[in-house]
């Protein structure tokens, strides 16, 4: 009974972080783990041989072992819309079969980036990346990691359906040089298609016979894409059982591998299948996504946390707390479990943050002071990004390793304004060196931990049900039929649009 496990998880010790550093000595060494040029610090988190032997006996409990395995195998574990989750086969880990088919598409994608190479298509140096979501966080955060500011493309990745987003790009570009690509796993998806008409329109504009000679499609439905007029030799496909806030592993990487080398996309799919087959082969008590998402139940549920907090301390990993939040809050912000029931646990905490140093001055008084309890997540690279005075680097890491001990320490004072309570978790993850092999295990690492998430609340990680409300609300909105909304939301259409 899962209940009796919460129960007893309840019940445990509350010990704090210092008490747990007295009291064992080996704490850092049983807390820290390596993988693939990523070493992973819990120590600063409330887990214990306790609280770490209660999760096992729940993820046990609720099968976790078999859930993986049916993950990894291709399963049908999205039940809700009766298919697999097969990344982990992008990556060239899972069912025979999935995997080859991963494989020929990939072909296909390196074959077209190097007909594009090669200047067959036109003489292209610019790239327009159209996505939004999960089709457009993972390219854009993946380039403003691993770019060296030296590649033969320059890209620029649009989402937003406010023209201010694409129009300084269209102002910027040249459209003879220009190649457009729409990725979407649907090819429905109003922004993207909204924006990528109006780069087509705007080719022609600007004098081009062919524009749609410039376009490559990215999609698990590819007759939507012949549909909008693009030949099938540039449709790169992918399986629809690829979701997409997991899909940067397929044909949506293709922008990244084409501006970046494709030899560069092939080692982020080598780290994260490193990572896979750590996340299978690993008992629980040492297996790094399982103990991550541990903590994070154990802070949800035991600790009414309702927020995590990610910083990275590396300017190149700025765009990667946005990518977490629609990993995490899109899979795990869930009310009712895999078997349609209400769900009596918090569902996935609100992930937000952004980078460090800068949040240290903006945000980090809540964290030091404030009244919520906010699990915090540190990210830093070892190697600098820069070559600068290595005065910038040290201070860098220097404020992250400080900002962690400061938050567990706290500090007190008979002046209660300049009392830090401290006891205040942090798990610091640090990267060797900002590069592709690594960045594919870590980013791999957060899907397993949103996956056991998901386990240990019993929800379904895969579907998005919650955001098409908002979206047929929209359709409505803009058909003229007659048909009503409530008033305030009428009100503001008629003050935006007239009567
Ligand atoms: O609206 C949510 C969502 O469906 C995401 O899950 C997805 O990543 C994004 O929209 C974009 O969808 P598509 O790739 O089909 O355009």
């Amino acid at each position: 009974m899962t209940s009796d496990h919460w129960r007893k998880t309840n019940a445990l010790p509350q010990v704090s972080l210092s008490e747990l550093f007295e009291s064992d000595g080996n704490r850092v060494a049983k807390l820290g783990f390596e993988e693939t040029g990523l070493y992973f610090d819990f120590s600063k988190t409330h887990l214990n041989s306790d609280v770490v032997q209660a999760f096992t006996e729940l993820a046990d409990d609720l099968g976790l072992s078999a859930k993986t395995n049916a993950l990894i195998s291709g399963e049908s574990i999205n039940v809700s819309e009766g298919r697999a989750a097969e990344h982990c086969a992008e990556r060239g880990v899972g069912n025979p079969a999935s995997v080859e088919n991963a494989r020929a598409l990939h072909q296909r994608m390196k074959s077209l980036i190097e007909v594009i190479d090669s200047g067959a298509l036109g003489e292209f140096t610019q790239i327009i990346h159209l996505g939004i979501g999960g089709s457009a966080l993972g390219p854009k955060m993946l380039h403003q990691a691993l770019k060296l500011g030296d590649e033969k493309y320059e890209l620029a990745v649009v989402s937003n359906i406010d023209g201010s987003a694409l129009e300084p790009v269209l102002e910027r570009f040249d459209p003879a040089k220009t190649l457009l690509v729409i990725a979407s796993k649907t090819f429905t998806t109003a922004e993207t298609l909204l924006n990528a008409q109006s780069v087509v329109d705007w080719m022609r504009e600007q004098g081009l016979d062919d524009p749609l000679g410039q376009v490559v499609a990215l999609t698990a439905s590819p007759e939507q894409a012949v549909k909008w007029g693009i030949d099938e030799t540039r449709i790169l496909p992918f399986s629809e059982t690829v979701g997409g806030r997991y899909s940067l592993w397929s044909s949506i990487g293709f922008s990244v591998a084409l501006a970046l080398g494709h030899d560069v996309f092939a080692d982020l799919l080598d780290g994260a299948a490193a990572m896979d087959q750590h996340f299978q082969d690993t008992p629980w008590e040492n297996n790094i996504p399982v103990i991550a998402a541990f903590a994070d139940q154990y802070y949800a549920q035991v600790r009414g946390c309702q927020t995590r907090a990610v910083f990275a301390y590396d300017e190149r990993l700025g765009l990667l707390p946005d990518y977490l939040q629609q990993l995490e809050m899109e899979s795990n912000g869930k009310s009712v479990t895999i078997e349609g029931e209400p769900l009596s646990l918090h569902s996935s905490p609100i992930v937000w943050g952004g980078v460090g140093t800068d949040a240290q001055h903006a945000v980090f008084q809540l964290l030091h002071q404030g009244s919520h309890l906010v699990p915090v997540e540190f990210l830093a690279v070892v190697e600098p990004g820069d070559s600068l005075d290595p005065a910038h680097h040290n201070g860098l890491l220097l404020n992250c390793f400080a900002q962690g001990a400061a938050l567990m320490a706290g500090k007190n004072s008979d002046d209660s304004h300049r009392n830090y309570p401290g006891d205040r978790p942090s798990v610091t993850i640090l990267m060797e060196e900002l590069e592709a092999r690594s960045l594919g295990a870590l980013l791999a690492f957060y899907e397993h931990r949103t996956f056991v998430n998901a386990v240990l609340l019993n929800i379904n990680p895969f579907d998005q049900f919650g955001v098409e409300l908002g979206k047929q609300m929209a359709n409505k909105l803009a058909a003229d039929d007659g048909n009503r909304l409530d008033e305030s939301t009428e009100e503001l259409k008629k003050r935006a649009f007239g009567p």
